[in-house]
């Protein structure tokens, strides 16, 4: 049984049932703009253009973007290349063969937020070493949300996510995490991708949020440009992402963006 209308517990809000079809909105938005944005890119393809598609896509949907006037950030999308870990702004810098990057967007649907990230290769063919980053982050952000349903914690989320990681001798960014969401941006808990199971708040049916685990192929520490959004890796190795939002169910987890044409592999188109 879901909690009262505008209930928190540790400060996260509790939703009701109604407001699982918003996020799923929203959230299906979100992630039909992934699916659509695969086609763009290319060898040679700026991330400026490919932000650039991504409004029209957000405008032509009646959406609103919530990146955009976000403490001043001025794109509807995220574009993270290479040893980019997160936030990269979009530019006019063209796409390299081999290249990899995350694509975040966030929209804004009746007021509800959808918030996903999904990995791209230039070129259709990353290096050995790129594929195996982006297989174990996406294999690590399913793992989490395996572990996503009442009674569990937000440690067992971030201990499940870091295991399996570190199992695959790669490292998890430890200085961005998931957030709350819903009818606001970011909101608590933090989610954090590493941990220890059992600790934390005890996650219970309505709550919303999101899983976004950033992997790093060498060290973890990060380090933000001068720019003050752009954050890479500070030994400079590959950092791969991706990102769901998603509602805690009576029995277990609703994935929110899911891709409808199951379009996870970067190198399937
Ligand atoms: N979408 C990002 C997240 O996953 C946040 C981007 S904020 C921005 O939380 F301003 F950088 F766009
Ligand atoms: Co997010
Ligand atoms: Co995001």
């Amino acid at each position: 049984m879901i909690g009262k209308s505008g209930q928190t517990r540790d400060g996260i809000r509790i939703h009701q049932e109604v407001d699982f079809a918003g996020m799923h909105k929203a959230g299906a938005l979100a992630s039909k703009i992934l699916d659509d944005i695969a086609e763009h890119v290319f060898v040679g393809q700026t991330t400026g253009e490919l932000d650039r598609l991504i409004e029209a896509m957000v405008n032509d949907a009646g959406a609103k973007s919530a990146t955009i006037g976000y403490r001043g950030y001025q794109h509807a999308s995220c574009i993270s290349v290479n040893h980019v870990v997160c936030h990269g702004i979009p530019s006019d810098k063209k796409l390299k063969d081999g290249d990899i990057l995350n694509i975040d967007v966030t929209v804004i649907v009746d007021g509800w937020f959808g918030d996903t990230s999904r990995m791209y290769v230039a070129g259709g063919k990353p290096n050995r070493k790129a594929e195996r980053l982006i297989q174990v982050t996406h294999d690590a952000l399913m793992i989490g949300i395996e572990a996503v349903k009442p009674g569990n914690t937000f440690g067992d989320i971030g201990h499940a996510i870091q295991s399996f990681v570190e199992g695959h001798r790669m490292s998890v960014v430890r200085d961005f995490c998931g957030h709350g969401l819903g009818r606001v941006f970011h909101s608590p808990p933090n989610v954090l991708h590493y941990g220890r199971a059992g600790t934390g708040a005890v996650l219970e049916e309505g709550m919303f949020f999101t899983i976004e685990p950033m992997v790093n192929l060498g060290r973890a520490e990060t380090k933000v440009l001068a720019d003050d959004w752009t954050a890479v890796t500070r030994d400079k190795s590959l950092s791969a992402q991706f990102e769901h939002s998603v509602g805690v169910t009576a029995t277990g987890v609703e994935i929110f963006t899911l891709s409808a044409a199951n379009k996870y592999h970067p190198t399937w188109g």
